[in-house]
């Protein structure tokens, strides 16, 4: 196993699985709509091959957590899903205890595949509710009803020990009493996990172009900032504190795969435009896959695999991202480990200067976190500190 100071951070497989049934209108993920059945076979074959050959370059690595996300993997076969985790089985030694999520849309189709997964070896679900009243799904183009959602959350709590659902925030008109109310109805539901993200505008979206053109509405800076400050004291008052900016658990219900991004340990990216970062002998290599599924699978069956990009980051890139990562995290990150990746220490007169604004705490142990003040402006405090 090659030396670096990935701490025991993990080592985590990803899986994209890059087909919805139908595009979001806010969505920026590389999820496609296929008229006609998607060949499962033929993309199991290519995943296989990919695999094999990421497995080459990280031999002896224990995976300790795998995530199918999407696109809607739950659009899979359960036999699909039990091929591709064999395959990473046969590939690498899977921890005893590995964590094994399927990203899944809360359709009753959806949820009648949950037992099947299990059987696969799927050990917890993330499901995207996105919200919890029909006239908001409707507007977020969503093809299911929330009573439907909660079914699903339902069956999903019957077959797996673990659980999660994803909702978005800032919608347009939503009150800090609306969404305060729809957070205490979801906690109702969900049972260790939740991930709560504010609504982004991306770009290339339809939601993009409503909003420039005034037809979409969404809060301004400071309605989204009274919406965080809801989240974080709702949850914090139900036992799901945040533990990351958009992630709350009970104390040891963490996703242990966003764990591994977050503490900079490494993954593998496998399938239509995933990214990787992996340890090598010369250092942490950026990997990323052809995007276009078809196009991904013409190459893989080429080649042996989708990859169009390999980047050997220099020290400099390891300390950003590492900061970009570690501070989205309550626990924050160790001055010590950016000192041994970058070979330099962090600007202590930056530290002070932030924590005198209250934007940075150093809150034991050596470590370095950013505070509730901070989170809203994360982008900013990781620009200063990593300049
Ligand atoms: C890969 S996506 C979706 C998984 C699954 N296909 C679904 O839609 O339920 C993961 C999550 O990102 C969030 N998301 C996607 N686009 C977003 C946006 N523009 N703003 C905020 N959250 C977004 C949604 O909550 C979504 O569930
Ligand atoms: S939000 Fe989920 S279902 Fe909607 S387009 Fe994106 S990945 Fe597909």
């Amino acid at each position: 196993m090659i030396e670096h100071p990935t701490r025991d951070a993990g080592f985590g497989v990803y899986v994209h699985w890059p087909f919805c049934l139908a595009k979001c209108p806010y969505c920026d993920f590389n999820s496609h709509v296929r008229h006609q059945p998607v060949d499962e076979a033929r993309f199991v074959a290519a995943f296989r091959r990919e695999i094999a050959h990421v497995a080459d370059l990280t031999p002896g690595r224990i995976v300790t957590s795998v995530f199918l996300g999407g696109g809607t993997p739950s659009l899979m076969q359960p036999e699909t899903v039990g091929a591709l985790l064999d395959a990473i089985g046969g590939a690498w030694t899977v921890a005893p205890d590995s964590e094994v999520t399927l990203e899944a849309n809360p359709t009753s189709v959806e949820a009648g595949r949950f037992r099947g997964y299990r059987t696969a070896g799927v050990n917890r679900v993330s499901l995207g509710v996105q919200a919890l009243n029909d006239p908001d799904l409707r507007r977020l183009g969503r093809m299911h009803t929330a009573a439907e959602a909660m079914a699903a959350v339902r069956v999903a709590a019957a077959i797996f020990d673990r659980y999660s659902f994803d909702l978005i925030y800032a919608r347009p008109d939503q009150t800090p009493d609306a969404w305060a109310a729809e957070l205490k109805e979801a906690i109702g539901h969900a049972a260790e996990h939740l991930s709560l993200y504010q609504l982004t505008i991306e770009a290339g979206t339809a939601y993009e172009r409503l909003h420039a053109a005034g037809a979409l509405v969404v809060p301004d800076a400071e309605a989204a900032r009274a919406l965080f400050d809801v989240t974080q004291a709702v949850c914090e008052a139900h036992g799901l504190p945040a533990y990351e900016i958009s992630n709350h658990a009970r104390p040891g219900a963490e996703s242990r795969h966003n764990l591994v991004y977050w503490r900079y340990g490494e993954y593998v990216g496998i399938g239509p435009g995933a990214h990787g970062r992996l340890v090598t002998a010369s250092g942490r290599v950026a990997t990323a896959t052809e995007r276009h599924p078809e196009a991904w699978l013409d190459r893989v069956e080429r080649a042996g695999h989708g990859f169009i990009e390999d980047t050997l980051l220099t020290l400099e890139e390891e300390g950003d991202e590492f900061l970009l990562m570690g501070l989205r995290l309550r626990e924050g990150v160790d001055p010590a480990r950016y000192l041994a990746l970058t070979g330099r220490p962090l600007d202590r007169s930056r530290i002070r200067a932030l924590e005198a604004d209250g934007l940075i705490a150093q809150p034991g142990r050596g470590r370095l976190a950013v505070t509730p003040a901070g989170f809203p402006v994360l982008d900013a405090v990781v620009a200063d500190l990593a300049a």
